[in-house]
């Protein structure tokens, strides 16, 4: 059984608001996709990295990381879900079903190692699969229509997802096709899983795997990064 990861990396980042893409944009040494990706080549039982790009893309091939041998650019797609399922495709005929996957955003550079190896320990262990994610801390409203709450959701049990997530290869590219056909939203590869009827267990993540989403998100990178060094 091998091991092979995905970055989806084809977004624009319209909330950011920058004219260049956010995971291209600098975060203390390098920018921030070349972080995420580092964190991932760190390990060497990753077998190969296909990295998903916007069709006009113009920055990745000029990173140094981008000439490592095990790092594949495919073309991404228009949802982050049809990238990833792109990048996939990419490994037809070489990865088995009963592989692993790993697939972790471009956009969260502070993902640590220690946790992408708990992940794996736990994933690798159970039926599914796993992802990483960090129990909800605010007191959690649902609304209506007209933006009044309609109830307090116990937050208890509730947490937010992270990434990576751990599927095998055959599950994960089966889910992607199943809800891109029935027209299921699918925000992560564990929704996916989850509209198959399965049940994809969470391990407790670092509160720092953020992911960068607004501008303010970048200065809160760079000060998790610079603490990762010491
Ligand atoms: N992504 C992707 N393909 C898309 C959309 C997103 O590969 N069609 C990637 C992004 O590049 C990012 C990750 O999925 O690494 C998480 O998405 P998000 O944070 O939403 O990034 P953007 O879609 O770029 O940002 P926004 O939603 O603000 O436009
Ligand atoms: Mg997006």
């Amino acid at each position: 059984v091998r091991l092979w990861a995905v970055i989806p990396a084809a977004g624009t980042g319209s909330r950011f608001g920058a004219a260049t893409a956010k995971q291209y944009l600098s975060l203390g040494d390098k920018s921030v996709i070349e972080h995420s990706m580092s964190k991932l080549l760190g390990r060497e039982d990753i077998a190969a990295l296909v990295v998903a790009l916007h069709p006009e893309d113009s920055h990745f091939s000029s990173l140094p990381i981008a000439n490592d041998p095990r790092v594949r650019p495919v073309v991404g797609g228009a949802e982050r879900s049809d990238s990833v399922e792109l990048a996939l495709n990419a490994l037809a005929g070489e990865a088995a079903d009963t592989d692993w996957v790993l697939v972790h955003d471009a956009a969260r550079p502070c993902v640590s190692q220690q946790d992408i190896h708990t992940l794996l320990e736990r994933g690798c262990a159970h039926a599914v699969g796993a992802i990483l994610a960090s129990p909800v801390v605010d007191t959690v409203k649902r609304s209506n229509a007209e933006g009044e709450i309609v109830e307090t959701v116990d937050r208890n049990n509730m947490w937010r997802a992270l990434t990576p997530q751990l599927f095998r290869y055959g599950q994960l590219r089966d889910a992607l096709a199943y809800c891109r056909e029935k027209h299921l939203s699918v925000t992560d590869e564990a929704s996916a899983l989850e509209r198959c009827g399965q049940r994809p267990l969470l391990v407790a993540a670092s509160h720092r795997n953020i992911k960068i989403t607004y501008p303010d998100d970048l200065a809160i990178a760079a000060v998790f990064l610079e603490g990762e060094q010491q």
